[in-house]
């Protein structure tokens, strides 16, 4: 069994956005940036929003949370996405989701421009996605392949068994893992909710991507010997021993998946520091695209 170590890869990339950071700026282009939009108390996301930001700083980019109340109406939401769209220093933004309950969502993302859409959630990035033409990947998804790639797994040709549906992890990578590309050409199934008897296909799967957020749904009698587990849960479990109050644990029950495992992802410093990672290279992406 050998460990994915998000902490380490991300290490890695650090060094090389650093190196084209360096690039850029010796052509004379500024320093790239990135805008955060936080809106409300959630102590999740203004963990992750924080992430994000020292990463920005570690590569050398810029960057600003703009936090907003949490009773902020549509109308204003969508003025602060708009001035965003056109401020030309911000090279991408994100909105940090969830949002409160009375802000429609899909509205917000609709009104990012493409160009900046760093997270690769508006439906043209999903749908060039789909397609195989230049775009911004969702995060998550970015940082999976980015796994698969740095740690030479093999992928064309293999079984792989998705779990969970949404647009942000789930439906991406099933489709990015199918493509005609590198790595991908894999046969997918997408498990969900109403998926029947579920351990049948995650028993045949050469690679699984966990990414329904159960805490330690996936055990050792689902999985084949050797078998690749990207575990995309970070589910907040209570812990009284811990001053926090509470421990991460992913959608794998890690200690008796792992031994039967060839590759898994750690929880924490598995999937999670890639996906802050995949934002900065998307960041990077959108200051080299201009
Ligand atoms: N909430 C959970 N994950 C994400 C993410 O990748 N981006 C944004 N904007 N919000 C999230």
């Amino acid at each position: 069994m050998q460990l994915l170590d998000g902490k380490y890869l991300s290490g890695v990339l650090v060094e090389e956005v650093k190196v084209r950071v360096a690039q850029l700026t010796e052509k004379g282009a500024k320093v790239p940036g990135l805008v955060a939009l936080l809106v409300g108390e959630n102590p999740a996301s203004q963990s992750y929003v924080r992430n994000k930001m020292k990463l920005c700083e570690k590569v050398g980019f810029q960057s600003k949370t703009i936090r907003l109340n949490a009773d902020i109406s549509q109308e204003d939401l969508l003025l602060e996405v708009k001035k965003l769209n056109e401020d030309q220093n911000v090279d991408g933004f994100i909105v940090q989701l969830p949002l409160p309950k009375h802000i429609n969502e899909t509205e917000v993302t609709l009104a990012i421009d493409p160009k900046k859409d760093v997270d690769g959630f508006h439906p043209i990035n999903f749908g060039k996605m789909a397609q195989g033409l230049p775009c911004f990947l969702p995060a998550t998804p970015f940082g999976i392949l980015q796994f698969l790639e740095r740690y030479n797994i093999d992928v064309s040709g293999k079984k792989c068994v998705v779990l969970g549906r949404s647009n942000i992890v789930g439906s991406p990578i099933s489709i990015l893992l199918s493509r005609k590309a590198t790595p991908g050409n894999a046969t997918v199934t997408l498990c969900h909710s109403r998926t029947k008897n579920i351990e049948k296909y995650t028993q045949e799967a050469d690679i699984i991507v966990a990414a329904l957020g159960i805490p330690n749904y996936l055990k050792a009698d689902m999985v084949k010997e050797g078998a690749v587990i990207i575990d995309v849960g970070i589910n907040r479990i209570e812990d009284a021993s811990r001053k926090s109050g509470y421990k991460l644990v992913g959608d794998v029950d890690f200690e008796s998946v792992a031994p039967k495992s060839s590759f898994i992802t750690p929880v924490p410093g598995g999937v999670g520091p890639m996906t802050v990672m995949s934002l900065i290279m998307n960041t990077m992406l959108a200051a080299e695209n201009r």
